[in-house]
């Protein structure tokens, strides 16, 4: 049976960083309440010259170094963004041309905001499973602090930038869960709810980008249901129970979204990957981020079981089991 196998990983995030006590100077709030709610210390901030498509290409950079390939060796490019570059082209497209994947591989991007990493994997995995293509690079990449109104404080204070890339390639499996690969994809949304997290312009509502908004208890609430259902129907599907796993790697949306939700699983503390104190919410970033950090830090190993979700808006949100 054909498996879409991560064979390599990067990230990259922007020099400068925006702690908690530089935003207070500016912004009626404090760090103690930033941590408190949210578990984050810092955020990362993309310099002004410094494009969505700079920072994918860097992380896609270090993935293929990692997965030991060349550009040329990439059949597809896909982003999962809510800041692209421009309107159009893709942002996978000026990254193509960035990294020099030969013409006539596939590139283009994917928007489901903060579960765009989850949805680009169903969809890689669907591509390397047909067969269409048996190298995909995926990258989640986002300059979200360009959506921010800073007068804002119940939105400024979530977000950060950055950019975390994997290579996945076509391997051969037995069908069971003992598989290296993505075992199982589940990517969800429910579009009545949009108004509760969204941006307050586009480029056929308004012609601007707009700025984020958000009703933090409602999507705080639906946000542990969802993520809970998803998960559990990832691991139902593939068979496997939360004491497989060797470790979460969530979206880091919110340290208590996160508690809330290993702990409805019975998932332990020392098995969730955390980054958000040092990354802040990186929307399709945060899961690829998260993700080479743990393997660059040993905490992910060929071989192991990996748990991931994503909920954002839509809303949209998923799950994805995985082994390494
Ligand atoms: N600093 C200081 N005070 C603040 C700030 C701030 N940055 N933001 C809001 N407050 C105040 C509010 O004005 C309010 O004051 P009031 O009681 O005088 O009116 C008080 O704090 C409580 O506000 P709430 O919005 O009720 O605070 P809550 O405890 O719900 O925390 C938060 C807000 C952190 C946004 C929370 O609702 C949450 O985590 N929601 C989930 C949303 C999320 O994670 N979104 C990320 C994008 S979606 C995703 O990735 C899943």
């Amino acid at each position: 049976m054909r498996r879409s196998v991560i064979t390599g990983t990067g990230s990259y995030l922007p020099e400068r960083i925006l702690t908690n006590e530089e935003l207070a100077t500016f912004v009626d709030t404090s760090d103690e309440w930033i941590r408190t709610r949210t578990g984050i210390r810092q955020r990362h901030v993309a310099a002004e010259n410094e494009l969505t498509s700079d920072l994918a290409a860097h992380a896609a950079e270090k993935a293929l170094e990692s997965a030991e390939l060349a550009p040329g060796d990439v059949d597809a490019v896909l982003v999962a963004t809510t800041t692209p570059d421009y309107t159009f082209p893709a942002t996978a497209c000026v990254v193509q041309e960035k990294l020099g994947v030969p013409a006539g591989a596939m590139a283009f991007d994917l928007q489901a905001v903060c579960s765009g990493f989850i949805y680009g994997l169903t969809v890689a995995d669907s591509l390397i499973r047909s067969g269409q293509v048996r190298r995909v690079l995926l990258i989640g990449a986002e300059t979200l602090t360009r959506l921010l109104d800073w007068q804002d404080r119940t939105t400024c204070v979530l977000f950060g930038d950055g950019a975390g890339a994997v290579v996945l390639e076509a391997g051969e499996g037995e069908g069971t869960v003992a598989d290296r690969g993505v075992l199982h994809t589940v990517s969800r949304a429910d579009g009545r709810y949009r108004e509760l997290l969204h941006t307050d312009g586009g480029p056929s509502s308004t012609g601007t980008v707009g700025h984020i908004r958000m009703q933090g208890r409602e999507v705080f609430r639906h946000a542990v249901t969802n993520i809970a259902d998803a998960m559990r129907e990832v691991m139902q599907a593939a068979g496997v129970s939360a004491r497989d796993i060797d470790l979460f790697v969530p979206h880091q949306a919110n340290v208590r979204i996160l508690d809330a939700t290993a702990r409805k699983l019975g998932i332990p503390p020392e098995k969730v990957m955390l980054t958000i104190a040092e990354h802040g919410n990186t929307s399709a970033a945060s899961i690829p981020l998260a993700l080479d950090a743990a393997v660059k830090q040993g905490r992910a190993k060929p071989g192991d079981l990996l748990l991931l979700e994503a909920m954002g808006g839509g809303f949209t949100w998923g799950a994805a089991l995985l082994r390494l």
